[in-house]
């Protein structure tokens, strides 16, 4: 049987990856999968996560099962964080499950759309993050893009992206990041949002939205604005969301998924539909990562710890953005990068050709996504002179 396979490609992200870590350059530049990284590239575990887990280490009672839905307090935890003190929270319209990491949010996504309605379109931003087309291809769901980022102009198709949406069938479901979009760092603003949100409500579209970098954009409540501006405005609406950035705890792949319904007992029913649709992947989802953020949330000393943690990862990666784009000019690069500095979170892409990208990883060890998709967080204030060089050189 197995005969009939034939080998794939390395996935585009996580095989550059492998790639950087056989490098032996000691200048290489790790500008490639979306991990934080500190002034000195390492990803650290954040101070109230260690305190978290020591706290579990001392109070954990048992490791019996614990339910498709995860922990309950953590799922609580984790709609506040989202939805904050909504009208869908206290109209009881609100469902959330714990998943493995967002990618788990994602897919669970994705079997509840099928159960939903099989083979549904899912449109999805030109260009979005790598693995969302596949994800939803997976599900049996059918993809398709509408115009999104304009690498022309390093600015947003905003009017193109309103006429693509405008015309999507009323039970088609569209994917929209919540902020920090990947690849391009480039986001809806307020206004914007609303006019999506109008267009949402007029057509009846279902919103997905990804929230895989809540407090990475703006800070924790501005990234959330499109969601629960959305939220406060249609009837039925999908949320998934990410620990693995913001509370740096990637490889616990813990996520939340949350579903909004139009009325209580069609929010149980889609609820049961989506517990099921978890037991049949997974069953239960791990619990560690869960354990830590609701700790970490259940705690007005250590929330606030985590907020002062986030800030300073926020902080440096937009410092990051003019740091870069200071030592562009000072390496006499005429070309205009400012645009780097108006994008957010952890992604721009540079906006140079395969051929330059391939040119800085084989003569520079400097490893980006192929589109030009920077991780921005990867540079520091140590190695950008080189990185600024070897783009001037390669340009
Ligand atoms: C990325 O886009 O680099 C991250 O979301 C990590 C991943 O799983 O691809």
């Amino acid at each position: 049987m197995f005969g009939n396979l034939s080998a794939l490609p390395a996935d585009p992200i996580l095989g550059l990856l492998a790639k950087y870590r056989l490098d032996e350059n000691p200048n290489k530049i790790d500008l490639g999968v979306g991990v934080y990284k500190n002034e000195y590239g390492d990803t650290t575990i954040l101070d109230c996560v260690k305190k978290a887990e020591k706290y579990r280490y001392d109070n954990e009672e048992s490791k019996v099962y614990i339910g498709p839905a995860g922990s309950p307090l953590f799922n609580e935890k984790m709609t506040d964080l989202i939805f904050a003190e909504h009208q869908v929270i206290s109209e009881n319209r609100v469902r959330t499950v714990s998943t493995p990491g967002g990618t788990g949010a994602l897919r669970v996504a994705a079997e509840f759309i099928r159960a939903c309605k099989p083979g549904a379109t899912v449109w999805v931003s030109d260009p979005t993050w790598a693995n969302h087309t596949g994800l939803f291809q997976a599900s049996g769901l059918t993809v398709k893009t509408y115009p999104y980022y304009d690498y022309e102009n390093k600015s947003l198709k905003f009017e193109e992206m309103k006429a693509a949406l405008s015309q999507v069938a009323a039970d088609d479901v569209v994917l929209l990041h919540a902020c920090c979009h990947n690849p391009s760092g480039m986001d809806l603003d307020q206004q914007q949002w609303q006019e999506i949100v109008e267009l949402a409500k007029n057509v009846g579209f279902t919103p997905l939205i990804d929230m895989a970098y809540q407090g990475f954009g703006d800070g924790l409540d501005e990234d959330a604005y499109g969601v629960r501006l959305m939220a406060a405005n249609v009837e039925e609406m999908i949320l998934c969301s990410s620990c693995s950035k913001n509370f740096g705890l990637y490889r616990e792949r813990i996520g939340a998924c949350s579903i909004i319904g139009k009325d209580i007992a069609t929010t149980d029913v889609a609820y049961s539909v989506l517990l099921s649709v978890v037991r049949c992947i997974y069953s239960m989802p791990p619990a560690h990562g869960a354990a830590l953020v609701e700790t970490i949330l259940s705690s007005g000393e250590l929330t606030q710890q985590w907020h002062a943690e986030l800030a300073e990862m926020r902080n440096r990666i937009n410092d990051n953005r003019q740091l870069l784009v200071d030592n562009l000019k000072a390496q006499g690069v005429e070309r205009d990068f400012s645009f780097i500095t108006r994008q957010k979170g952890m992604f721009s892409f540079l906006g140079i050709t395969p051929e330059q990208v391939q040119r800085l990883q084989e003569e520079f060890s400097i490893y980006m996504v192929g589109s030009s998709r920077m991780s921005i967080a990867g540079i520091s204030r140590s190695n950008v002179e080189y990185l600024a060089q070897s783009i001037a050189k390669v340009l």
